[in-house]
């Protein structure tokens, strides 16, 4: 089954013209590149399905709340050849599961054609028990040495069942730096790498609504940006927000209110919360005016940077040790670079601040890329930049290069609650703390090497090698996060049981640092 679904996405997957080729449907559960539906920005009161079709359909959505029973459904509107069209529903009920139907109709038919049934559920109440799903970088451009699509589908089968209530895709899974080597600046061209994902991701995205983060290889920054409106950033902005319904501010979410020209609004951080949970997605790409990793193009650094308390300890100890961190830099080819040129930018961090303050949720979750974007590891560059505060030599900096802000980003997660930090970027499962936060970094979902890429930079924790994806469990009492592991047939053996949990762990609510202890300190200049 797994093989022939393969097959079928495959096909389309690196034609190159994914959209533009009809193709037919499975008509099953099955990835069918010619046809997909993905859910997003749920609220108490609507959802948006993003259709997405090889041929040019009549199409409308029919829906209720008994299963096999659809009493409302939305006008028929036209959905264009490998344009996704976008279906709001709206005037729902909070806190309710409901079961749809996309009905589609092409030119010279009589019927609609009845497409998979799936389903979406609005905003939970407080004390609702739910689930979701986290998967690190997919890297669908590194065929064979960090992607399978059958064990992508593997893993897609696995979320889908569990039927999470959200997806976390941590970045890295469009990556369109093969066009920019290639000069290849063409919309559909950036368009056929969203529309490639789809194929597989709707597996899971049409009955749980999809939430992306944004990667260094997604090359959808700023620092791309020319005024123009055919450069690179601005197709990966357009296709991002075209492709999958990613939240804006309004209704239950809050986050970047500030269009971009030829873009619009770039829904590349934002906020919610869902039963006793608060989701926060921040983003350094789109913010910062430097490359924030890796150059458009050219490879990202293999080896991790220099962790604050080791360079602290140099520091102090000789200014050898300070060259040794300089050195380090230089071999990442970092070393002429300001660090503390990347940022969240002044609105996103005040954003921040506010957001995880005022929000008085049991479970604060926060997703990014990476620690300020860049780097390797988790807690062992916690501690650098506008994140920790200090720059490679151990000096604290942060008052100087920040003067408006409260505190450093990790110093504002400890102060406000945060419970897991999870990131992506370095392709591993590992599992750190630091000062009660955990530092989770996701798998990859489809890495056939079964690699812990970048083990090397993690000096504490929980690691596992990929792949698989995070089940997160929210109790109103608890939080548990197990690590599923997915393999192919071929794969299996002792210890390598598909759908087994490599590793798991319970946190409970935690308590932010009373306001006494967390005000702000002194600025030293
Ligand atoms: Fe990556």
């Amino acid at each position: 089954m797994v093989k022939w679904l393969v097959a079928l996405v495959a096909c389309s997957l690196f034609s190159g013209s994914a959209v533009a080729q009809p193709r037919p449907s499975t008509g099953s559960a099955g990835p069918a590149s010619a046809f997909s539906q993905i859910l997003g920005r749920p609220t108490d009161r609507a959802v948006t399905i993003s259709v997405l079709s090889a041929a040019t359909v009549d199409a409308f959505v029919e829906y209720g709340t008994t299963r096999g029973s659809y009493t409302k459904k939305t006008p028929v509107r036209t959905v264009n050849a490998g344009t996704p069209a976008e279906f709001e529903l709206g005037d729902l009920s909070p806190s309710t599961a409901y079961f749809y139907r996309v009905q589609t109709k092409a030119a010279g038919e009589v019927e609609f054609t009845s497409r998979d049934a799936a389903y979406f559920r609005t905003q939970r109440k407080q004390g609702e028990t739910f689930t979701f799903g986290v998967q690190g970088d997919s890297h669908p451009e590194r065929l064979g040495k960090m992607y399978d699509p059958e064990l992508y589908i593997q893993t897609m089968q696995h979320v889908a069942k569990d039927a999470p209530d959200f997806y976390f895709l941590m970045g890295d899974d469009f990556s369109i730096e093969r066009l920019i080597e290639r000069g290849n600046k063409s919309q559909s061209a950036v368009d056929a790498i969203y529309a490639h994902q789809r194929g597989f991701l709707g597996l899971v995205g049409k009955s749980t609504p999809l939430m992306l983060v944004n990667g260094n290889h997604e090359q959808a920054a700023k620092y791309l940006l020319d005024g123009t409106a055919n450069n690179f950033a601005v197709l990966a902005g357009k296709a991002r927000t075209n492709f999958f319904p990613l939240p804006a501010p309004g209704g239950i979410y809050s986050g970047n209110a500030e269009p971009v020209e030829h873009i619009g609004l770039l829904r590349d951080y934002y906020a919610w919360e869902w039963g006793d949970a608060l989701f926060v997605v921040i983003d350094p790409y789109w913010h910062s005016d430097v490359a924030v990793d890796n150059e458009a193009g050219t490879r990202a650094p293999q080896q991790p940077v220099e962790s604050n308390r080791d360079a602290k300890r140099r520091a102090r100890g000789n200014d050898a040790g300070g060259n040794q961190a300089e050195q380090l830099a230089n071999r990442q080819g970092k070393g002429n670079r300001d660090l503390w040129q990347i940022t969240l930018g002044e609105a996103q961090y005040q954003w921040l601040g506010k957001t995880l303050h005022e929000s008085k949720a049991k479970f604060k979750f926060v997703f990014s890329h990476h620690v300020s974007g860049t780097g390797r590891g988790g807690v062992e560059v916690a501690g650098l930049y506008e994140w920790g505060g200090e720059d490679r030599r151990g000096v604290d900096r942060f008052f100087q290069m920040r003067p408006k802000w409260e505190k450093p980003i990790h110093d504002l997660l400890r102060d406000t609650g945060v419970t897991i930090f999870f990131q992506g970027h370095d392709h591993l499962y590992a599992r750190q703390e630091l000062d009660g936060v955990i530092y989770q970094t996701c798998p990859n979902p489809a890495d056939p090497t079964f690699t812990a890429f970048n083990a090397q930079a993690y000096k504490s924790g929980d690691i596992f090698p990929n792949s698989g994806y995070l089940r997160v469990t929210v109790t109103p009492d608890s939080a548990k996060v197990e690590y599923v592991r997915s393999f192919r047939p071929q794969d299996e053996g002792e210890g390598k049981t598909n759908g087994s949990i490599a590793h798991s762990y319970v946190v409970k609510p935690r308590e932010p640092t009373p306001p006494a202890q967390s005000k702000p300190p002194e600025p030293k200049r």
